[in-house]
């Protein structure tokens, strides 16, 4: 039997319909405060009917944060899927530490107590390191931390870093490190943030750029990983590397609205991250960008996704449709 983590998120939701295609039996992991709303937009995107796919699922309460509902949800399963985490480049410091990295412990630690041959964890890109010189970042890159990197990325280096501790300990796990991932969700986290903003007619970019992959094919590679042989390795999932601008645009275009046309600068924005952190500090709140998240937003970086095309020979959804394919099925469902 197959876990799922994150069922009701991006790239559980669109995981488990592409396993349920495949005739397997799914349990997904909720929580009692998840709405199975966002796992029904998600599957509408694939089908009229999404009731059906879902009454499929065999659903199991638990929460990453409560290692003791991991081990009972557990029993007789033989691949985990963790795609479980707490995906924000702002506020809630300590529930995304939490969930991100002790949520991956615990699900490590359950797995190899239940015997679990195999298990595939959702990483990101955000836990690969720099670049050196012209290179683009690859899997060996080496991570460096420090004040430039948003505390997502360090959540996800370091939960990347317990499935490393349980590959030590024998457990059969291969990471994937997607880009950013666009595709039909029902959260309001990732990159859904940027489809809502567009369509509410957003003016600026910044001249930052990064890598993008559709969420269909992460769900397929992740597919692929796990019925391979492959174990003790990390891919870099990245379709393309595009400008903030250009996908900006797509998506405007996609809804028919106005590219974005101002720019708003590194500086700029690095001061407002600034004083963002300080106003923060004065008045005890999270602040919505910080340095980290200034940087991400203003930075162009370039990935490599070589190894997964050496390993699997996969070939990856151009970005520019899987955004008019989005776009098409939100303004379609009034979303
Ligand atoms: N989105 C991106 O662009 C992107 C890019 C690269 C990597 N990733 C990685 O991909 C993975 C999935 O991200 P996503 O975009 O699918 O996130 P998402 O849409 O925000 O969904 C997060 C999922 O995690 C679940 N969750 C959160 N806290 C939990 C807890 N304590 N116990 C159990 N479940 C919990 C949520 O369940 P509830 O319904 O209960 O809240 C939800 O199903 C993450 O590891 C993320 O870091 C995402």
């Amino acid at each position: 039997m197959i876990l799922v983590t994150g069922a009701t998120g991006l790239v559980g939701g669109n995981l488990i319909w592409h396993l349920l295609q495949k005739n397997e039996r799914v349990t997904a992991i909720c929580r009692s405060t998840s709405k199975l709303d966002s796992l029904r937009t998600i599957f509408r995107f694939y089908t009229p009917y999404p009731d059906e796919y879902i009454a499929r699922i065999d659903w199991k309460i638990g929460d990453v944060l409560d290692a003791g509902s991991l081990h009972e949800t557990m029993i007789n399963v033989n691949t985990v899927y963790h795609c479980a985490a707490v995906v924000s480049l702002g506020n809630n410091a300590d529930i995304l530490l939490d969930t991100n990295v002790a949520g991956t412990r615990n699900m490590v630690e359950a797995a190899l107590e239940a015997g679990v041959q195999k298990f595939c964890f959702v990483s990101s890109i955000a836990a690969c390191g720099r670049a050196v010189g012209t290179e683009k970042i690859d899997e060996k890159s080496v991570w460096e931390d420090n004040q430039n990197r948003s505390l997502y990325a360090r959540s996800k280096y370091y939960s990347e870093q317990e499935v490393w501790k349980g590959i030590e300990k024998g457990l059969n796990a291969v990471i994937v490190n997607p880009g950013v991932i666009l595709g039909v969700s029902g959260t309001n986290s990732g990159s859904s943030q940027l489809f809502y903003q567009i369509k509410k007619g957003l003016k600026f970019y910044t001249n930052g750029g990064s890598g993008y992959v559709d969420v269909k094919d992460v769900a397929k590679v992740m597919i692929q990983l796990v019925n391979s042989e492959i174990t003790g390795e990390r891919f870099i999932l990245v379709a393309e590397n595009c400008s903030n601008k250009d996908v900006l645009s797509w998506m405007a275009d996609g809804y028919g609205k106005q590219r974005p046309f101002i720019n708003i600068g590194k500086r700029t924005l690095w001061l407002v991250g600034i004083i963002s952190e300080i106003l923060g500090k004065v008045f005890h709140f999270k602040p919505l960008i910080d340095r980290g998240t200034a940087l991400s937003a203003t930075n162009r970086e370039y990935y490599s996704s070589r190894k997964i095309q050496d390993a699997i020979g996969f070939g990856f959804t151009p970005v520019s449709r899987c955004i008019d394919q989005v776009c098409k099925f939100m303004s379609q469902n009034g979303k």
